[in-house]
């Protein structure tokens, strides 16, 4: 099918999902084009499909690639992140399963995050000023709380049985892939962490660079280990994934139903920086 779809698109656009496990795709709108940009920092994790949703525009990118094929730590971040720039989006809504690492933050429930502790372990390419191009942006708040009010008011699109909405939280980004061991995940429970995963980063920080307004969306998809003498796997992860998937993507679609409405908005163009740095990430 995607391959009958053009392979250009002559407008910008504006929006756009990165879904993570589980949200693999953002049925019930009209494909448009699937691009596959070139930049160089290489290929996007997957090709990037060009939705319509009342004429607007989104785009969507798998993150973890079309068939799951990158871990967190291989996922092409940079590519990603310049080749959504290159198409004119500002606005990024990311979605992420994660583990809880608190007892009222049950497995099904989303979150919405406000705050992040950085625990990769700086092996990833995490930034576009390298190379003689100095630039440092702002990151004290690495999520866009307009943003995130707009993922708030539209919890009860979700209407699934059990899912709470948790409107802030602080997330925990790890390396992976493995893990956390015991000891960490108490570690974190005392940092007041509410929720770990391996993806939120270096991804943030690039759509900061490159002067995109950012919220992630968190599904608790287990307790970490700190719940009980189990380990964290991956098939309940998944489990709780696939039973939540329907949830996760009326949340989604929800969201960016009520971003398109405000498609040229300063909210959406995030339009307070209009600088500098974003021209690190320009290639053509
Ligand atoms: N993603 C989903 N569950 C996770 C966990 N417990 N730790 C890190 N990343 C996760």
């Amino acid at each position: 099918m995607a391959s009958e779809l053009p392979t250009t698109f002559d407008k910008p656009v504006h929006i756009a999902v990165i879904g993570g496990t589980g949200l693999r795709s953002l049925p019930g709108y009209t494909p448009l084009a699937v691009l596959n940009p070139e930049t160089p920092w290489g290929f996007p994790s997957s090709p990037i499909h060009i939705l319509s949703h009342n004429g607007v525009p989104i785009a969507f990118l798998a993150r973890h690639g079309v068939h799951h094929q990158f871990a967190p730590h291989e996922v092409p971040v940079r590519a990603n992140i310049a080749a959504l720039r290159h198409m004119g989006v500002r606005c990024v809504i990311a979605f992420s399963a994660v583990g809880s690492l608190q007892e009222d933050i049950r497995p099904m429930d989303f979150v919405v995050p406000d705050q992040i502790i950085d625990r990769t372990k700086g092996i990833r390419p995490f930034t576009f000023f390298e190379g003689g191009l100095v630039g440092h942006v702002g990151f004290a708040d690495p999520f866009d709380h307009k943003i995130a009010s707009v993922v708030k008011e539209c919890a009860s699109a979700m209407g699934g049985e059990g899912s709470k909405l948790h409107e802030k939280g602080l997330m925990i980004c790890m390396e992976g892939p493995q893990f956390s061991t015991r000891a960490e995940s108490n570690l974190y429970r005392t940092w007041g962490g509410s929720v770990i995963n391996m993806s939120a980063l270096p991804e943030a920080k690039l759509a900061r660079e490159a002067e995109m307004v950012y919220q992630m969306i968190c599904m608790a998809t287990d307790y970490d280990c700190w719940h009980s003498t189990e380990d964290v796997d991956v098939a309940m992860v998944l489990e709780y994934m696939t039973k939540n998937g329907e949830n996760a993507k009326h949340l989604v679609g929800a969201v960016v139903d009520k971003l398109a409405r405000e498609e040229h908005s300063d909210m959406v163009l995030g339009k307070h920086w209009e600088g500098e740095t974003a021209k690190a990430v320009k290639f053509m």
